[in-house]
């Protein structure tokens, strides 16, 4: 099969290759996709250069989430040859002609789910899903501050908010973006660059503050928001895009009543939880009724990954950079 590959670490303009390899044998409780369409995310840009928390064995292949045709399958799989199915994996994989899935972390699509649609529902809408309802816990009327709103889990985060019947204030770094968050439900966007994101917020809550705060930023950001959380609010921490891991005075925590969350969505995968899967069933039950619509900014072919990546690299992106095979 032909895939795209890494056999050192790098920027993927150096780095990744589109070579020809030996197609994955599925083992126990595997299967083997052909790729129809995968979504790229930001961690396959720390994935190449070696800087992710899962490291592949070299030469790898990147992609952590596609959907396809299910070709093959290994002893003890749940999928048979035809099924549609969509799978996630640290290890990567995913950009290349054919990519393994196993039992615990891929499931079949509903046919109403287009592939561009499912590619773009699993991480981040299985992220922003889990770390506001499983994590948060947010509650309708709560308040819910979205960081990197226009970023791939942030517009998941917001139309999710609003599904939820929380007032969701977005908050990104150009007009544009906080256009498309509007768009997408925000009720009040805030740029971070050219206003005071602290008293903004503070404003459009009558000075409480906001009930959680989603932060898949970290760094700067995080330093500003973590001054106008409300009592008994909650911080949920989802990535550190910005490139910093921030930190927290306990007694800030303590005097708010507050509670800093985390969240690693792929770790209830590792674990063997059904919850994941469940919960991309209810994904799938909101697209159904429109109360989701996955933000794709663009579908390309395969051939022009790096020209994706250049995408999400340069913060032009919003929303989702689907690959098509
Ligand atoms: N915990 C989990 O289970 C989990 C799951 C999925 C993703 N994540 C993490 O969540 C983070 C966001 O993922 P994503 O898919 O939403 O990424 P994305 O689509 O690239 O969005 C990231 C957003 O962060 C903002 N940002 C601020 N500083 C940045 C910087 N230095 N470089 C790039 N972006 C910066 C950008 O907004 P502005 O341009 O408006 O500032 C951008 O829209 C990543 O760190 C990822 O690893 C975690």
């Amino acid at each position: 099969m032909q895939a795209w590959q890494f056999d050192h670490y790098g920027h993927y303009s150096d780095a990744l290759h589109w070579v020809e390899r030996a197609a994955p044998i599925p083992g126990e409780g595997q299967a083997l996709v052909r790729t129809r369409a995968m979504s790229l995310n930001f961690p396959d840009l720390l994935i190449i250069q070696g800087r992710y928390q899962h490291k592949a064995p070299l030469p790898a292949v990147p992609g952590v989430e596609g959907v396809g045709v299910v070709e093959a399958v290994g002893p003890g799989s749940k999928f048979k040859v035809g099924d549609r199915a969509v799978g996630f994996s640290h290890a990567g994989g995913t950009l290349a002609d054919s990519f393994l899935v196993n039992n615990r972390s891929a499931w079949t699509v509903p046919n109403h789910v287009s592939d561009e649609q499912a590619a773009a529902l699993s991480v981040t809408y299985g992220t922003s899903y889990f770390g506001l309802v499983h994590r948060a816990h947010l509650q309708a009327g709560e308040t819910l501050l979205v960081l990197g709103a226009a970023g791939g889990v942030g517009l998941a985060a917001i139309q999710l908010g609003k599904a939820m019947g929380a007032i969701v204030i977005a908050c990104a770094g150009d007009a544009t973006k906080l256009a498309v968050c509007r768009s997408h439900g925000a009720d009040h966007v805030i740029n971070y660059r050219e206003e005071d994101l602290v008293e903004r917020v503070k404003a459009v809550t009558g000075g409480l503050g906001a009930d959680v705060i989603y932060d898949p930023v970290g760094g700067d950001i995080f330093d500003q928001v973590k001054r106008c959380v409300a009592w008994d609010g909650r911080i949920v921490i989802i990535g550190f895009a910005s490139g910093r891991i921030p930190a927290i005075e306990c007694n800030r925590i303590l005097l708010k009543n507050m509670a800093v969350i985390g969240l690693a969505w792929g770790q209830y995968l590792d674990r063997g939880s059904r919850l994941p899967e469940q919960a991309q069933f209810l994904l799938y039950d909101m697209l159904a009724r429109r109360q989701i619509d996955p933000v794709i900014y663009r579908v390309l072919p395969f051939s022009e990954i790096k020209e994706g990546l250049r995408l999400i690299e340069s913060r032009e992106v919003y929303g989702k950079v689907v690959i098509t095979r």
